[in-house]
């Protein structure tokens, strides 16, 4: 059974993110075929990159990286939760990606953004390029929830439509997919990337 982890970027105080990192993973409880699990990366708490070497060498020196390191290596898949800072990704999840290179790589990569008019869609652009760049594939499947400040209830509680459960469910089930078909073919794939 494929592992399929959903990661939350917003890690400051009164981040709504941890609305829809926690909805998410509520959706994902219902899908029996593969299995989900929530990494939030406040209490992941890494400090920014501290690693002497450039993460392709996979040379770790700090316990966080390697804890890290094995947090993503046992993932087969994932749904990225985030929202859109200045246009583009929040640092915490910049810097998260950057701090490995190999235990994302051949795997799929899909999205759930939120923010003001835009959704979170240009966080989102930029880091389909980023995922490429670590050999992960990008689903099309992204949930995008344009000015999520207006459909909050008087808790601040945000009300999830129907529409809203619909797309998840088809980006669960796309990522859970993938990630289990590509669980035999990646090994191959890393095998041709060592030296001979
Ligand atoms: C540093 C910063 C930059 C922001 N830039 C954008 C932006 O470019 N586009 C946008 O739609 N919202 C932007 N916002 C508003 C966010 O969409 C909103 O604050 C959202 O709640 C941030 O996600 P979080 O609460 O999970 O951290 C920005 C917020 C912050 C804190």
């Amino acid at each position: 059974m494929a592992l399929v982890k959903i990661i939350l970027g917003s890690t400051r105080p009164n981040r709504f993110g941890i609305q829809p990192a926690e909805w998410v993973m509520k959706q994902a409880e219902q899908v029996t075929e593969h299995q989900f699990e929530l990494i939030d990366l406040k209490d992941v708490d890494l400090p920014l990159l501290d690693e002497p070497t450039p993460p392709m060498m996979r040379q770790y020196t700090k316990d966080h990286t390697k804890a890290w390191s094995q947090m993503i290596e046992e993932a087969d898949g994932f749904i990225f939760v985030t929202g859109e800072y200045n246009h583009s990704v929040p640092a915490a999840l910049k810097n998260a990606i950057d701090y490995l290179f190999e235990e994302w790589n051949y795997k799929p990569v899909s999205y759930v953004s939120y923010g003001s008019l835009a959704g979170g869609a240009r966080a989102v652009e930029h880091l389909r390029g980023i995922c490429g760049e670590l050999r992960m594939y990008d689903l099309r499947e992204q949930l995008l929830m344009p000015d999520y400040y207006h459909h909050l209830d008087e808790e601040g509680l945000h009300k999830f439509e129907d529409s809203h459960a619909e797309q998840i469910q088809l980006i669960l089930d796309h990522t859970g997919f993938w990630a289990d078909k590509l669980k035999d073919a990646r090994k191959e794939l890393h095998e041709m990337n060592e030296p001979t």
